[in-house]
């Protein structure tokens, strides 16, 4: 585990968040048979978690920015430090009573990610990372999966759903290319989880475009100081700008970048 203050105000803040999302989740599971559905009941956990987020950084970090995928972007009077917040990544899980999904905090220094902060409430696991300290899941050190063959590997990704239509053609010729050299694809639905398993060796990569900086930044740090390789889709260095990522150890990331580069 990383004992530095920075990660006990993360740790704090995402259990104290985390709570109410536990809480929101099993009635998320009670109103699935509802004839109205727990559509707005989600909006308001999701409003909710990042309201409780926002104040608990504020308190102990004041002045840092903020970007959250809900308020949007808060200028900070400290203008080297801003924190980047999804406050429910894998909304749609949630939604659906599926277990799979996170509060994801980075925090950006100067523009460099310098620390990571990834919970799921429902199976209380952590996952934190922090520039030079290793990246963690719960006491258990992380290190990136030692495969080199392609055709051994498990790879990640993201299916843009229907309201992102314009970019299906080019998942489908990702996913053909992919599937033709891979051992097989997962797709969790929450892309900070997806990264996190790549950290923690479980995915040997994983790729998205279409996806926003609050879903990578914290699986960002903790891809790198798993001892992976983090850029956008194209291998570019600015994913979090790009909208587009790419992560994994370092065979297989380079190796997922050359097929993505060529599917048609
Ligand atoms: C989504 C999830 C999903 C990914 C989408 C994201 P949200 O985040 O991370 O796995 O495929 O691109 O938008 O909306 O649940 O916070």
């Amino acid at each position: 585990m990383i004992r530095s203050a920075l990660m006990t105000v993360m740790t704090a803040a995402a259990i104290k968040a985390g709570r109410g999302l536990k809480r929101d989740f099993g009635e998320v599971e009670n109103l699935q048979v509802s004839m109205k559905g727990p559509g707005d009941f989600v909006s308001a956990a999701d409003r909710k978690a990042e309201k409780t987020l926002f104040e608990e950084l504020s308190k102990a970090r004041p002045g840092y920015g903020f970007v959250m995928e809900e308020s949007g972007v808060v200028e900070g009077s400290d203008k080297s430090h801003r924190w980047i917040v999804d406050p429910l990544d894998g909304t749609t899980n949630f939604l659906h009573a599926i277990p799979v999904f996170a509060i994801s905090i980075g925090l950006e220094r100067d523009g460099q990610i310098v620390a990571g902060l990834i919970y799921n409430p429902a199976t209380e696991d952590m996952y934190v990372a922090e520039k030079g300290q290793g990246a963690w899941n719960n006491d258990r050190r992380l290190r990136v999966s030692a495969r080199r063959d392609m055709a051994m590997a498990l790879i990640g990704c993201g299916v843009p759903h229907l309201g992102k239509a314009a970019g299906h053609p080019r998942f489908k010729a990702e996913l053909a290319a992919v599937m033709a050299r891979a051992q097989n694809l997962r797709r969790m639905g929450a892309a900070s989880l997806d990264m996190a398993y790549v950290a923690a060796g479980r995915l040997d990569a994983y790729w998205e475009r279409g996806i926003n900086n609050w879903d990578m930044a914290a699986g960002a740090i903790l891809v790198r100081e798993a001892g992976g390789f983090v850029t956008d889709a194209d291998g570019g260095p600015d994913y979090l700008d790009a909208g587009t990522v790419c992560c994994g150890c370092e065979p297989i990331h380079k190796e997922l970048l050359a097929i993505l580069r060529v599917a048609k």
